[in-house]
């Protein structure tokens, strides 16, 4: 094939970053290089987001710029990937002339023989099917957009818990680990060239091996992991709440790799919308695990996902949602207002709320969370935090990494860091959303 240039443009959560990065590695094999615009690329790849109407949304618009891409290059191969992909399949060649190809969540493998066909006869493909063995899980990529010592690596891809409101298992699945033994060569590899911290993805993490039954279990991959010389930090996202256990509350107290954050989605506040959402856990019942973890990881850092305006959530409910984010104090959450998907059964309920009442409902738990992590930021001030420099800050120039807890630093002038470095650092100012803060010294690395 001759050679050329690609650009992807990726919408949406940590996986589909890392599918993006997987995608790239294969064009790079192929002798493809990146494109600094997406107008100027041989190969556009618009890699999509389903969760909520407004990512779709902005799908489509990402889409419109194709008119005018392919009058200046009309040699362009586009295709678009990931969930909105898979969830549209044909419908989506047809509703967008100038799109070549549409490659389903587990059909990355593929991308190299799609583009080859594309090219050679012009045909329009649609490849979007579910797999046994989702090629896409064994693909290495070892690139992680922001910094060159940190990484991604898929445990597990998939979701068999079908939440009422969720669009995942739909469009990325049934649950499938990835064999333990090959998670291990690729994270020894990754240390071998100089990454310091890996982030392990999958929709449910801690249920990792759970579908494999030979025994793996994800507090074993963890201390499996904490073995690899040069490996100092691991991370891991999503953690389901019903699957949270002894185990990985153990393992993130003993093991020195294991990072003091978690991200456990607790979704909402109330018992009554829990069991609507199909969520599988009570809010008592969550407040238990979190209580067993802070015991066992003092300090840890809890972040979630909460959802407003669920269909039938009463002003009850939601100040259950409030009473619930007072109790538990993330650090900080992310939540988003009820949307209804394509397939879901949440769709097909009643009472379904106007925009804006699950707007006013956002904005005030927005507000009180926003409180809650300033409280913590201000009481980190005088702290001293490990940091793993990450890189350099584009706006400002000044290098950042994270805590432990994963929180972000930007350090102030004059620091003799470089990226990759483990260093101590006194916060010196809690900001909204990061951390300002001084090197004192240098932490000992057993690489
Ligand atoms: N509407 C709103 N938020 C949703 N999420 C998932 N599906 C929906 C939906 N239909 C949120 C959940 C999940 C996060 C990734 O996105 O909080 O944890
Ligand atoms: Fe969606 Fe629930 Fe699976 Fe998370 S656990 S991906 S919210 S179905």
């Amino acid at each position: 094939m001759a050679k050329g240039t690609f650009y992807i443009e990726t919408y949406g959560c940590q996986m589909n970053e890392h599918d993006s990065e997987k995608m790239a590695s294969l064009l790079e094999g192929l002798g493809l290089t990146p494109a600094s615009e997406a107008d100027k690329a041989d190969v556009f790849i618009v890699n999509t987001c389903a969760i909520r109407e407004k990512a779709e949304h902005k799908v489509y618009s990402a889409l419109g710029k194709l008119t005018s891409y392919k009058a200046k290059n009309p040699a362009m191969v586009a295709v678009v990937a990931g969930c909105v992909a898979q969830q549209e399949k044909e419908k989506l060649l047809k509703r967008v002339r100038d799109l070549d190809a549409v490659l389903g969540t587990h059909q990355i493998a593929e991308l190299p023989a799609v583009i080859e066909k594309i090219k050679h006869d012009r045909s329009r493909i649609v490849e979007a099917s579910f797999c046994s063995d989702a090629g896409s899980l064994h693909i290495a990529a070892p690139r992680k957009g922001r910094s060159p010592v940190c990484s991604f690596v898929t445990i597990m891809q998939g979701c068999s818990n079908f939440c009422s409101y969720c669009v995942v298992p739909f469009t990325r699945g049934p649950e499938q680990s990835r064999a333990r033994t090959e998670i291990i060569s690729e994270v020894k590899e990754l240390a071998a060239r100089g990454v310091k911290e890996i982030t392990l993805l999958g929709q449910n993490v801690n249920a990792y091996g759970k579908d494999r039954r030979d025994g793996d279990s994800f507090a074993g991959l963890l201390s499996n992991l904490d073995q690899i010389p040069g490996l100092l930090r691991v991370r891991f996202t999503t953690s389901h709440p019903r699957d949270f256990d002894d185990d990985l509350a153990n393992a993130m107290a003993d093991l020195g790799t294991v990072c003091e954050h978690i991200h456990l989605p607790l979704q909402s506040g109330s018992d009554r919308i829990l069991r609507a959402m199909n969520r599988g856990y009570t809010f008592p019942e969550y407040r238990t695990k979190i209580r067993t973890l802070r015991e066992a990881v003092p300090g840890v850092a809890i972040t979630a996902d909460m959802i407003v305006g669920f269909p039938g959530e009463t002003e009850e409910d939601f100040q259950q949602t409030l009473q619930a984010l007072e109790e538990i104090r993330f650090d900080q959450i992310f939540s988003f207002k009820f949307s209804a998907r394509p397939n879901t059964a949440a769709r097909r309920l009643p009472l379904h709320f106007e925009e804006e009442i699950k707007a006013e409902r956002l904005a005030k738990v927005h507000a009180l969370q926003d409180r809650i992590t300033q409280e913590y930021h201000h009481a980190a001030e005088g702290t001293v935090e490990e940091v793993l420099i990450e890189g350099t800050s584009p706006k400002s120039g000044q290098l950042f990494g994270r805590t432990r807890t994963n929180k972000i630093v930007n350090l102030d002038a004059a620091n003799d860091a470089r990226v990759g470095d483990l260093i101590e650092v006194e916060i010196v100012r809690g900001l909204n959303h990061s951390l300002v803060g001084h090197k004192i010294g240098r932490t000992t690395q057993d690489s």
